[in-house]
């Protein structure tokens, strides 16, 4: 209840970070403002998984349409990296 610093606030993060329009154009989740980079430099960590990515971006904390968009990322970018390793 009540405004707590250091919250998560959606709206002004957006704002924050919409800016640079080429990081516009790479925003993969509306709500947050989480872009395809981002949750590309989570997977570069090992972080695999949409909850996870969830936690650590913010990505799909909001709405959840962004889901299944975020998990054909992952799973073409892990292919990607896989397939340049060979
Ligand atoms: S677009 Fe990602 S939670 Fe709404």
């Amino acid at each position: 209840m009540g405004y707590h610093a250091g919250a998560w606030e959606p709206e002004t993060y957006i704002e924050m970070n919409n800016n640079d329009p080429d990081r516009k154009k790479d925003i993969i989740c509306g709500c947050s403002g989480t872009t395809t980079a981002q949750i590309k430099k989570q997977i570069d960590k090992g972080i695999e998984d949409l909850e996870s990515i969830s936690r650590a971006t913010g990505a799909c904390s909001g709405c959840g349409a962004c889901d299944t968009d975020i998990l054909a990322l992952i799973a073409e970018y892990i292919s990607s990296v896989s397939r340049n390793a060979d």
